[in-house]
């Protein structure tokens, strides 16, 4: 349990022994070298290069080309001083047709990484699924094909065969409700569906390829840490009328994925319209869903507000909730946010952290991903002095901290991300990385954060105000962390 130091209230806070410090990145964000040694397209080659898709047409064909940097991201991990590093796997650079033939080189890249992570004392977390799909098995049906997600646990086969005596910890499938919701309703991330048959269709099947991918794990490497990551998004009526609207979203964002993992079954509220239908339930399907994992992984960015509005008379920091009339979203102006424009609440991650714990019966909770993006600059200096970014950190690993308070067994910590990278739809405008990232030339320089970070991971310990208390740039041996 966290207990002060005799500095009392004032004083650092400690985290529990054994608490894992990561940052995070995915495949398709930091990779680049998108037509080498093999790699076949994903569905985000396919996307990016579609008009109108992307900020500024922006694509992932280069991003930071961690594919040929792989030294460089090493040495930014070593420097960083923390104990683990959680990247995806570029599933069409495994298997070019999402399945059947395997692509050596590529799966000699995540060795070398594997092995040079190990080297290093850092522990590698491998997401098996972190969005980029191979093309070839979107012309199949995508998500909307039961296929595709045995095609996922052949590939986690693939991967536990290749390098599971280096991973540490497993994800298996990484926000199922962005896949789904983002790539199959409103059609903004690939592969730009907007349809709610195959959104429901797509539920289940990612679903079920959380549960192919656990089960092939778990017969290759019985010891393995394994567990999904997923984003549930806290939904809070501010009045009355909105409740019924809060309970709606909870489940359409949330329990929807939650319960088959936790409980087997899809929750009862659902709306009609995105409930798989029983004809594509198979026999055995839940019970793979729900098999025991080790671990939750928890992506948090924030939360929402409901409240009773008039559609026709929108105020200041209102927007309608589609499907609930008179009900408005509300970000109240004074809130502060991130260029992202969402709210800033640690105290969110707190509840979430005490909510989840109860669901998942105290399953040990990694946080997979947190963090914001900024307007950050290099300076004539040529340092990054991204202070909002280093009260983010801090707000949010105190309110973990007041999570562990609770009795919630919160594991780690994984901030998004190690560096600027391809933000998706946003393109690149949008960093939220703890190193700048100069795209033109790849150069990677460490922010102000970067440093704050390294001083809470290798001291294990919150300072009382986010600032950075000792000369943390100078070099020092990182000491390796707990085992994870
Ligand atoms: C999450 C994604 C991650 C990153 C962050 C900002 O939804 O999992 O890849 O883009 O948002």
């Amino acid at each position: 349990m966290n207990s002060l130091t005799p500095g009392g209230a004032e004083g650092p806070r400690r985290f529990p022994d054994g608490f894992v410090w990561g940052v995070g990145t995915s495949s398709y964000q930091i990779e680049g070298a998108v037509n080498v040694d093999g790699r076949g397209p994903s569905i985000w080659d396919v996307f990016t290069h579609a008009p109108g898709t992307i900020n500024r047409g922006d694509t992932g064909d280069v991003a930071c080309d961690s594919y040929h940097r792989l030294d460089d991201d090493i040495r930014l991990l070593t420097e960083l001083g923390v104990g683990a590093y959680r990247f995806s796997v570029s599933w069409s650079r495994v298997l070019p047709s999402g399945g059947g033939a395997v692509n050596q080189p590529g799966l000699d890249y995540y060795r070398r990484l594997v092995e040079a992570l190990n080297e290093n004392g850092i522990k590698p977390v491998a997401t098996v699924y972190h969005w980029d799909l191979p093309q070839a098995l979107e012309d199949r049906g995508g998500w909307g094909a039961r296929d595709t997600a045995k095609r996922l646990g052949e590939l986690a086969q693939v991967l536990a065969e290749a390098i599971g005596d280096q991973v540490a910890m497993w994800i298996t499938i990484n926000e199922p409700l962005q896949t789904v919701r983002q790539g199959y309703i409103t059609g903004t991330h690939a592969p730009g569906h907007r349809d709610l048959t195959l959104a429901s269709a797509a539920i289940h099947h990612v679903l079920l390829g959380h549960g192919y991918a656990l089960q092939a794990i778990r017969a290759q490497l019985p010891d393995a840490v394994i567990g999904p990551t997923m984003d549930p998004q806290p939904f809070h009526a501010l009045d009355a009328a909105a409740q019924p609207a809060a309970d709606a979203l909870d489940a359409e964002y949330n329990r929807v994925y939650l319960d088959p993992v936790f409980r087997g079954v899809y929750p009862a509220d659902l709306r009609a319209d995105l409930r798989p239908p029983e004809t594509l339930i198979a026999d055995g399907d839940m019970a793979l869903i729900s098999a025991p994992i080790d671990f939750f992984g928890l992506n948090y960015y924030r939360p929402h507000y409901l409240r009773r509005g008039d559609w026709a008379d929108l105020r200041l920091g209102e927007s309608p909730v589609s499907g609930h009339p008179g009900v408005v979203q509300y970000l109240p102006p004074e809130m502060p946010r991130t260029v992202m424009g969402w709210p800033i609440v640690p105290d969110g991650l707190r509840d979430l952290l005490i909510r989840l714990h109860e669901e998942s019966g105290g399953l040990p909770i990694h946080i997979t991903e947190n963090g914001c993006a900024a307007d950050d600059y290099l300076t004539p200096e040529g340092t990054v002095e991204d202070q909002e970014r280093v009260e983010f950190i801090h707000g949010h690993l105190g309110a973990a901290l007041e999570a562990i308070d609770a009795g919630v067994n919160v594991a780690g910590y994984f901030h998004w991300s190690l560096m600027d990278n391809f933000e998706w739809a946003e393109g690149y405008r949008r960093r939220f990385g703890l190193h700048y990232v100069d795209f033109p030339s790849g150069r990677r320089i460490a922010k102000r954060s970067a440093q704050f970070y390294r001083q809470v991971a290798l001291a294990g310990q919150l300072p009382p105000t986010p600032e950075i208390s000792f000369e943390a740039a100078a070099p020092e041996v990182p000491q390796a962390s707990a085992a994870v």
